[in-house]
């Protein structure tokens, strides 16, 4: 099922959503520890990555895997967005947009009505529908990265939620295996 056309269409015509594979493994730890480095996401080794391949998606143009974003299900009636990536010299031409809402097509089709971020760009989030919450209605499953994280009791980040109430399909269909734009 193709995600819906976006402003993107006319910049980024020969971009593609998909599943991540295993030939993507590294590009994706790339793009998470290049904003690890800056502070912005916690480091994830190659491990932990194909440890979770099949919960990423990435963003692909011409061979090169720019993007990435990852659907971990947290309860039967919650989901997680972590690792959202953008390749530093692609952001800004809606790649962001594309994978969080293919994420949201992956948690409909699972009949996931709820999915959340913790996040330190809660105005992108704004802008894909997402809602501020409080952190302390968030399960405790959710803090199990915490331990990981330098932060501790600093954390800056902003919990965000998207309800997806009514949206969420029945119809069985898988959603993102190979999306093209344009
Ligand atoms: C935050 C990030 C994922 C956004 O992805 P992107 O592809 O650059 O965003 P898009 O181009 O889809 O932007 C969609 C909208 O959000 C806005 N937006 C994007 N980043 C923003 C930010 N940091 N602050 C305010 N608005 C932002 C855009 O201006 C755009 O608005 P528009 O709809 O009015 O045009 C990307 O910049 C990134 O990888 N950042 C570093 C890593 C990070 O912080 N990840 C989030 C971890 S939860």
């Amino acid at each position: 099922m193709p995600v819906e056309k976006g402003p993107i269409c006319g910049i980024l015509c020969d971009m593609e959503v998909h599943n991540a594979k295993v030939s993507d493994a590294k590009a994706i730890c790339s793009l998470i520890n290049y904003y690890a480095e800056h502070d912005k996401m916690l480091f994830r080794s190659l491990a932990e990555i194909y440890e979770n391949l099949q919960t990423f998606l990435v963003a692909e143009q011409e061979g090169k895997t720019i993007g990435c974003c990852a659907l971990e299900v947290i309860w039967a009636d919650l989901a997680e967005i972590k690792s959202l990536a953008i390749d530093s010299e692609n952001r800004g031409k809606g790649i962001g947009t594309a994978l969080v809402t293919a994420a949201l097509e992956q948690a409909r089709y699972l009949g996931i009505p709820q999915v959340f971020a913790l996040t330190l760009e809660p105005r992108f989030f704004e802008r894909v529908g997402f809602t501020v919450t409080r952190k302390e209605d968030l399960p405790m499953k959710v803090w199990s990265d915490c331990a990981k994280c330098p932060k501790q009791s600093e954390c800056d980040e902003v919990a965000m939620i998207r309800r997806l109430g009514d949206d969420v399909s029945q119809s069985g269909e898988i959603p993102v295996q190979r999306s093209l734009w344009g």
